[in-house]
Parts: structure tokens; sequence; C-alpha cells
């Protein structure tokens, strides 16, 4: 396992659509490691595959530091509610910007075996799911945003925690 060098904003890699996988090969399941890997390392709740410059339809989630998730050619089959608050992205250092998601969705992929499953998923997961899988189709969060993309500085995070 290795950990792998995540794509910034303005690198073209990130705005192109993702293939779908069509078999798991040494070579994929490698890729998926390397994902979980560099997703820890980085403390993102997730990561596609575009953001190590692989365009393929694979992303791995973990928003509570237990809990991995890995989709291969993920879709949303189904989505309710809504959800609005602050994201931010491993290829958007340092921003942060408020959009608005569907509050539960319902998610149909494959798991690290090619085997179909479904999960349903709220709140944050249910963010997390919809972040990653835009950027399967090449589209990063900063094109959802409503409002100004704010920078991240210790100052605003401490007025966040004083605001409780
Ligand atoms: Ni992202």
């Amino acid at each position: 396992m290795a950990l792998r060098e995540i794509r910034v904003q303005g690198d073209p890699i990130l705005e192109k659509a993702c293939r779908p996988v069509e078999k798991m090969t040494a070579r994929m399941e490698t890729l998926i490691q390397d994902m979980l890997e560099t997703m820890e390392d980085a403390e993102g709740v997730g990561l596609a595959a575009p953001q190590v410059g692989i365009l393929r339809k694979i992303a791995v989630i973990n928003v509570d530091g237990e809990n991995s998730y890995v989709f291969i050619n993920p879709e949303i089959i189904e989505q309710e509610g809504e959800q609005t608050g602050d994201e931010g992205c491993l290829s958007v250092p340092g921003k942060v910007g408020t959009v608005t998601r569907p509050e539960k969705v319902k998610v149909r992929a494959l798991n690290i075996h090619m085997e179909p499953f479904e999960m349903e998923a709220e709140g944050l997961l249910a963010r997390a799911c919809c972040h990653e899988f835009d950027h399967l189709n090449g589209m990063l969060y900063t094109s959802k945003v409503t409002g100004p993309l704010r920078t991240v500085t210790y100052e605003t995070e401490e007025e966040a925690e004083q605001e409780g």
C-alpha cells in the first residue's frame, strides 16, 4: 500500500467523467487500498478515484473514523429530504462552502468483490455519498455552493466553537 498524490482544483482530471469498473484486478485492489490509506492520512471523510488521478468509478467513504465503505460504479437510486451545511474537499484545500444535499439517499453499487449491494444513508454519510459520486462525474462541490467559498482560518474555527 502507498499514499497517492491528491490532485487539486485546476487539474483537468477532476473535471472528467469516470469509466465504470468492469472487473476487479490486482491493480484495482491496490488502488482501493491506497485510496483508503490516502483518505485516512489526509483526514478526509471520502475520496474518489479521480482525486488520485484515476478515471474510474470508485469512491471510498469513512465519516466516523470506524466504518469504511467502498463503492464501485455507484448510483443514487432514491433520495429524500434536504440538508444544508458546510462541505469541504481534499482537492480544494483550506476552503469550505455551503451546499444543499438530500437528507437521505439510497445507493446501489458494487463492493470490492464486484457483488451488488444497496445501502441507505442519511445525514453526513448521505452528504459524503453525493459529494464523492459527483467527483465520478467530474463535478466538484464548488459548482453547487450557495454563497461564497470561505477560507478556513484559525479565527473562524474559534468563532464557530464559541457559537457552539
Ligand atoms: Ni471532494
